[in-house]
């Protein structure tokens, strides 16, 4: 993507955020169920990994599943287990042939166990990726990852600083996001990165993930870059 940059002052998002929200909206809208409003959202999920490594990004983080969203009638979570074994299973090859390693966070005992060897696998397949890093965050919840961060400073009887404490989550050795983007209209972070997104600057779309088209992910791009990161200072 060639984003031209008058004042030159920031560089392609190195880490690229999203929560994939609409799928639900998006199906019900064509009075579809709303399992097919997921599997389209994955079949754009894959298109935005590519085009997001293609186009620079070193880090993308996808917010597949939150732990609230566990709470989801089985019929819907089953569709989306569905969805993960196929991904998983059939779409990893592609990965390592692109040189992407994969890294899933969040709470993964919470998932059925054939899904939870299919994330092994599949992370232990890409290890060696080193084009970019995507990470998916499934079954994740940022305060319950801070709370568990917490705890594991406090028996190992130690204080932590900021570096010690972001080496304590699930995101350890990874840049905080550039650009958190979220799709669906709504305007939140539900529960999203919320110790990493501190300061990343933040881009909100009206339309639903399943829309939201690689075009519409350079006009989020290109706005960051539009900006002036000034992190607090003057
Ligand atoms: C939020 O939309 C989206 C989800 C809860 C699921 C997102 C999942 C995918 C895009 C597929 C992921 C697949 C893999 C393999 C990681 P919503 O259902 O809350 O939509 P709504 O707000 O319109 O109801």
């Amino acid at each position: 993507m060639k984003v031209q940059k008058e004042r030159g002052e920031i560089a392609y998002p190195r880490h690229i955020a999203v929560i994939m929200d609409g799928n639900g909206r998006w199906a019900k809208k064509r009075l579809l169920p709303r399992g097919a409003g997921h599997r389209a959202g994955l079949k754009r999920m894959i298109e935005l990994t590519e085009h997001a490594f293609l186009s620079g990004a070193q880090y993308l983080t996808l917010y597949a599943l939150s732990t609230e969203n566990l709470q989801r009638p089985k019929e819907e979570l089953d569709g989306l287990y569905a969805l993960f074994r196929d991904y998983f299973s059939e779409h990893v090859e592609k990965l390592v042939k692109k040189d992407i390693r994969l890294r899933v966070i969040g709470d993964i005992s919470l998932l059925p166990e054939d899904i939870v060897s299919l994330i092994r696998d599949g992370e232990g397949r890409t290890a060696e990726g080193k084009r970019g890093l995507l990470i998916l965050a499934i079954a994740y919840g940022a305060r319950q990852e801070i709370v568990s961060a917490v705890n594991q400073a406090v028996r190992a009887g130690e204080e932590v600083d900021e570096e010690k404490f972001s080496s304590l989550l699930y995101t350890e050795g990874v840049p905080a996001p550039d650009l958190l983007i979220r799709t669906g209209k709504e305007k939140r972070l539900s529960n999203f990165l919320l110790w990493q997104s501190a300061y990343s600057e933040l881009y909100f779309s009206d339309k639903m993930f399943p829309d939201f088209k690689c075009a519409d992910f350079d006009k989020a791009v290109s706005d960051y870059l539009a900006r002036d990161r000034r992190y607090g200072k003057v």
